[in-house]
């Protein structure tokens, strides 16, 4: 076999799933999926920035995690739309770990929207700023302090992959996230950096539950909302963490460029 081949095939799963001696940043890591994320990638080994808006929750989070599993865990305020918060976390993620391995594009917006003949043109800005231009600079950011290659992984949605009445502006920004990974999969291979996206169905979150509150409170039934799984089971964010792990990790250094459904059968038809 020449050197063009790698095969892994002898090696300990349990080292192939390792990130010890990785640094990690996980934006919108203070709760919700991006909680879960950093809890696994803590497990595995990693050092990680908790990026999040909110440096209050932010802090609660990292310092659960890194009692409960001895890692590393730094919180740092960001604001995803805003690009020079953005370079200074991946700064942070230097200064604090001496290098940047993994960059996990997870913060996103998704207020409750209506018909997009009804949406204001403000709304559809500030999900683009949030959910595509803060995944582009974000990605931009980290690509640019990788010297040992890395990988990115972004967080589209099962909304990235289809449509849906009354949430335009919000399956807009996702599709442009599944398109941005594959652009970027082609421009940083060379680099040795891997982008990969992941799609999730309905999750049970902080954020989703705040924005299926209103529907609860007017009488709507939103249990079929949440239970939308050919699994017969609800998502909850471990169910995206341990893809995201297993995606950050040596396990999936073949593949680049996809966006993996997270969904319990929700795309199958
Ligand atoms: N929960 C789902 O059903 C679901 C499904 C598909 C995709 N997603 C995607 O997964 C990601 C996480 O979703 P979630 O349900 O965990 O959300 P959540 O609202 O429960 O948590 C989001 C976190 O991001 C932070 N955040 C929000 N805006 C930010 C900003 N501008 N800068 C930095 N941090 C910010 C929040 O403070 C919070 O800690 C999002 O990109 C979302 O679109 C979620």
């Amino acid at each position: 076999m020449d050197n063009h081949f790698i095969d892994h095939s002898s090696r300990p799963i349990e080292e192939l799933l390792s990130l010890k001696g990785k640094s990690s940043v996980v934006t919108g890591g203070a709760s919700g999926i991006g909680e879960g994320i950093v809890k696994r990638l803590a497990e595995a080994g990693s050092s990680i920035i908790v990026a999040d808006i909110d440096l209050k929750k932010a802090e609660n989070t990292s310092k659960k995690i890194a009692d409960s599993t001895g890692a590393k865990v730094i919180a740092v305020e960001v604001d995803v739309s805003n690009s020079k918060s953005l370079a200074e976390t991946a700064e942070a993620c230097l200064e604090n770990f001496g290098s940047l391995e993994i960059w996990v594009n997870n913060a996103g917006i998704f207020p409750t929207t209506g018909p997009a003949i009804e949406a204001k043109d403000s709304f559809v800005d500030e999900m683009f700023e949030v959910n595509v231009r803060g995944t582009f600079a974000g990605s931009r950011e980290a690509a640019l302090r990788m010297k040992n290659g890395g990988v990115i992984i972004n967080l589209a949605s099962t909304q990235g992959l289809t449509g849906g009445p009354g949430i335009s502006a919000y399956t807009a920004s996702k599709h442009a996230v599944v398109g941005l990974t594959k652009s970027l999969a082609i421009e940083l291979a060379p680099k040795g950096i891997r982008v990969v996206a992941v799609a999730p169905g309905v999750i049970d979150t902080p954020g989703v539950r705040y924005q299926l509150e209103p529907l609860k409170e007017a009488g709507i039934d939103i249990s079929s909302m949440i239970k939308n799984s050919l699994l017969g089971r609800s998502g909850v964010p471990d169910d995206v963490a341990r893809v995201v792990l297993f995606l950050a990790s040596e396990m999936a250094d073949w593949i680049t460029g996809a966006t993996i459904p997270v969904d319990a059968g929700k795309l199958a038809g």
